[in-house]
């Protein structure tokens, strides 16, 4: 037999994330805790269907009237303006001026990769592959990927978490795009920066905007963690909208994954403002060829779910309510933790744990104290110190924390 063609194919590593998590399942220790994966669980430890979902896929197993045909290549209208709807607000001047167009997406990924690919084929000049894309220090590892793989070769990091102060390196970050080139591409987290949980504060979004403005940077806003965050839709979506009222063309990449909790249904949408309505329908009709040819059109089930939930004022309410449950809950996880590690008297400051939002938080943990955690612990999280807080229950919040000052005190 002659040797594979494959055989020169060299072996990838794992996703780290889902490495962990596989880790995790092999752990047959009873104290095990897993604060690396990326979604919510409820105090008992347990993934979280919506009650709010349970009732609208009811619903819908209900309706007669609903098929299997294909959907639209941009994907389900109801679903595409209701998802911008969101993050652009009911009073957009943007929509109200008809210059919002979307893309139903497989999650966020999805619209980001999307997006990525327009930006190379028609931004900029086009199939424009050596405009700077920023992407924050630290960020999500995919976006470094996304938009290598969608052709840009220059991609960059741009300053963000200052560590020693465990907060935001806001002087750092200006100065990065003051010196950009013009046309760069930033990639910035709408809310509850991931792997951070440090936002900038609406003063220093306006800073972040002006110099934007100036230096002629576009803004790719990524919004994964819309409710997430703080509990509330408007507050996420501040930056989103300042920056559409400061009369920015931009594209923001929306995820319904953790807010609905429909992460294998993949749920997202790109919602592209423009400068007026002719622009917005050149640019659909080039992204509706960038996604016949990637997935030719979307899945309908998750995105029915959130069209038929947010179209519906009650059903609406209720999600919020869904949504606050689930960051209020985050909240209170945060500051038990925080008030478990100052009462032990581990080292450091721990007002970091409640100052950060969303699911995240950045511990400070270097790596040994990680692999410390993981091999002598069984609690798993990601090598940056990153915890997701929903891993935290009132059952294993005592064993963390003291967790956590052993690693502290014990390992340098
Ligand atoms: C910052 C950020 N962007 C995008 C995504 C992608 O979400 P999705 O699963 O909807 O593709 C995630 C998911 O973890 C994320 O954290």
């Amino acid at each position: 037999m002659a040797a594979s063609i494959f055989a020169a194919v060299p072996l990838s590593p794992p996703v780290a994330v889902f490495k962990l998590t596989a880790d995790f399942r092999e752990d047959s220790d009873s104290r095990k805790v897993n604060l690396g994966v990326g979604a919510y669980r409820t105090d008992e430890g347990q993934p979280w269907v919506l009650p709010v979902v349970k009732k609208v896929e009811q619903m819908i197993a209900n309706n007669n009237s609903l098929n299997h045909e294909y959907l639209p290549i941009l994907g389900l209208p109801e679903f595409r303006a209701n998802a911008s709807r969101i993050a652009l607000g009911d009073d957009s001047p943007a929509i109200k001026e008809n210059r919002v167009g979307s893309v139903q997406s497989l999650g966020g990924t999805g619209a980001l990769r999307i997006g990525a690919e327009f930006l190379r084929r028609w931004y900029n000049g086009n199939n424009n592959t050596a405009t700077p894309v920023y992407v924050s220090a630290p960020s999500w590892e995919n976006h470094n990927s996304v938009f290598m793989d969608a052709g840009f070769k220059d991609i960059r990091t741009y300053h963000y978490w200052d560590a020693a102060k465990r907060g935001l390196d806001l002087q750092g970050l200006l100065g990065d795009m003051e010196n950009a080139p013009e046309f760069s591409i930033f990639i910035l987290h709408a809310c509850a920066h991931n792997p951070t949980g440090t936002d900038p504060t609406p003063e220093q979004w306006k800073q972040i905007a002006a110099v934007m403005k100036r230096r002629s940077l576009f803004p790719f806003f990524d919004s994964a963690y819309q409710g997430f965050a703080s509990g509330s839709l408007e507050k996420d979506a501040w930056a989103v909208r300042y920056f559409v009222s400061e009369g920015f063309e931009l594209f923001c990449a929306q995820s319904f994954s953790k807010n609905f909790g429909l992460y294998n249904e993949r749920v997202g949408n790109l919602t592209v403002v423009g400068k007026d309505a002719d622009n917005v329908q050149r640019v659909l009709s080039q992204m509706e060829k960038i996604v016949r040819t990637t997935w030719s059109n979307p899945p309908s089930q998750g995105a029915r779910i959130v069209a038929t939930t947010l179209s519906s004022p009650q059903l609406f309410d209720e999600w919020k309510g869904n949504v606050k449950t689930m960051a209020d809950r985050v909240l209170l996880m945060r500051s038990e933790l925080r008030s478990r590690l100052e009462a032990l008297g581990t080292p450091g400051t721990w007002n970091h744990i409640t100052e950060q939002i969303g699911m995240f938080s950045f511990t400070g943990l270097n790596p040994k104290q990680v692999e410390y955690m993981v091999k002598e612990k069984h609690i798993y999280l990601m090598a940056s110190g990153r915890i997701n807080m929903c891993g935290l229950t009132t059952k294993n919040l005592d064993y963390v924390a003291k967790s956590i000052h052993e690693a502290v005190t014990k390992i340098q």
